[in-house]
């Protein structure tokens, strides 16, 4: 639990943790390259360290130092069976990605997670994986997996899914023949499994490499809202991945007339990266589609809040994905920001909120919960600090799964 103060202005200049898909990724990989890969910049999350550890019981020495992890890869071939259940934990990441590294393994394995985890939909990998040859006994968590022998398939998504498409494409390095795998359109989904493999591949060889974690675009997001409502002179987020997969928050806020601007781009192991500055804006509600959904897929309950402080009415459509996150997305923001005196509505697949600029009431403190899920605590960390008024959040200790040092920056 934490209490929140409300700010009226603030400037500053912050780095935020690295990139939690690429933290995944780059343990994933150098585990099965040929040779070490060192990581610099790794999140040291919740989430990240539930992959490591189940890496580690997969036979491979992982070393950590602060956010720098030595990772001692066993090549393609080189896993080991685990002795015990690997434990994914919150992670929907861990378990999806390691599904697909595991379909193809000479060994059985078992996954689990926690209670959340436990819930979320499993069969968008597993059928796609079974039509590959994976022999996999249930749907739902625990997954047990029978070693098997895969071939390879030509499979369109019928959903966006960054998780599939990359659980699909490390079942694909085992398989036998080609592997393609269409999205539902191009290039909608993060693609850092793509641009990962593609720097360590060397002659054909999943390669060790030295490879630098840019800062998630995911955790600056949090500061690139709070900036738009509160920094009169402006906040710059140093070193964040821009991918343009990811980075569809910026277009709508831009279009709700946000000032952001990133400068300095460069192109860091495959992936750009770019500081970000912000100004406090005046902003208009809008509406959104599933054209923009996917590309910030994580970043809609921080829109949502965005949308409480401006003026006029967001819809936010085409969001189904978001009831089948950590928590049901749509439904926590709903409950949370209404107990700050925002009029919002959910659906099952929509978000309708009326934003409070030009309205009588501001929006002010309350208690509020988590839903046990980290971008829920930290998207309502910043509507308190920008509200009017004292407000309480219970569940805060879920932010440990993707950035640790929030309320501190914070
Ligand atoms: C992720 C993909 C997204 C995202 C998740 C991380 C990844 O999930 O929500 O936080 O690292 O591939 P989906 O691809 O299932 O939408």
């Amino acid at each position: 639990m934490v209490k929140i103060l409300p700010k009226k202005n603030f400037n500053s200049e912050i780095f935020v943790p690295g990139d939690k898909s690429i933290s995944h990724r780059a343990v994933i990989l150098g585990a099965i390259a040929e040779g070490v890969t060192e990581i610099k910049g790794f999140l040291i999350g919740d989430d990240c360290l539930a992959t490591i550890n189940c890496l580690r019981q997969l036979g491979v020495k992982i070393d950590i130092g602060g956010d720098f992890v030595r990772v001692y890869g066993k090549g393609l071939h080189g896993l080991t069976a685990p002795k015990d259940v690997l434990y994914c934990g919150n992670s929907g990441t861990t378990m999806r990605l390691l599904c697909g590294l595991l379909a193809g393994q000479k060994f059985d394995s078992i996954l689990d997670g926690d209670k959340s985890l436990q819930k979320r939909p499993m069969k968008r990998i597993i059928d796609p994986l079974r039509l590959m040859g994976a022999k996999i006994e249930t749907t739902t968590p625990p997954i047990k997996i029978k070693r098997a022998n895969l071939k390879g398939v030509y499979y369109k998504m019928p959903i966006h899914s960054a998780q599939v498409k990359s659980a699909l494409i490390l079942a694909g390095l085992y398989a036998e023949g080609e592997t393609v795998i269409e999205e539902l359109e191009k290039g909608a989904t993060r693609n850092h499994t793509e641009l990962m493999l593609n720097y360590m591949m060397e002659n054909g060889i999943l390669t060790g490499k030295k490879i630098t974690v840019c800062g998630d675009f995911s955790s600056a997001a949090f500061f690139i809202v709070l900036g738009l409502l509160l920094a009169g002179e402006g906040i710059t987020i140093r070193n964040v991945g821009v991918n343009p997969t990811r980075t569809g928050l910026l277009e709508a806020l831009r279009k709700m007339g946000g000032d952001i601007k990133i400068q300095n781009t460069r192109n860091i192991c495959g992936e750009d990266v770019g500081d970000i500055l912000v100004k406090k804006s005046d902003l208009t509600g809008i509406e959104i589609d599933g054209k923009l959904v996917p590309k910030m897929i994580d970043e809609v309950p921080i829109f949502a809040v965005a949308a409480a402080f401006a003026k006029d009415t967001t819809i936010i459509k085409d969001a189904a994905e978001l009831a089948v996150k950590e928590s049901n997305r749509l439904q926590a923001m709903a409950t949370e920001l209404s107990k700050m005196g925002v009029s919002i509505a959910s659906t099952n697949d929509s978000l309708t909120i009326i934003g409070t600029s030009n309205a009588c009431q501001p929006v002010h403190g309350a208690t509020l919960y988590s839903h046990n899920d980290h971008r829920i605590a930290m998207s309502l960390a910043i509507a308190a600090t920008a509200a009017n008024s004292e407000s309480t959040l219970n569940g805060s200790e879920w932010i440990d799964v993707s950035f640790p040092n929030f309320l501190s920056l914070l």
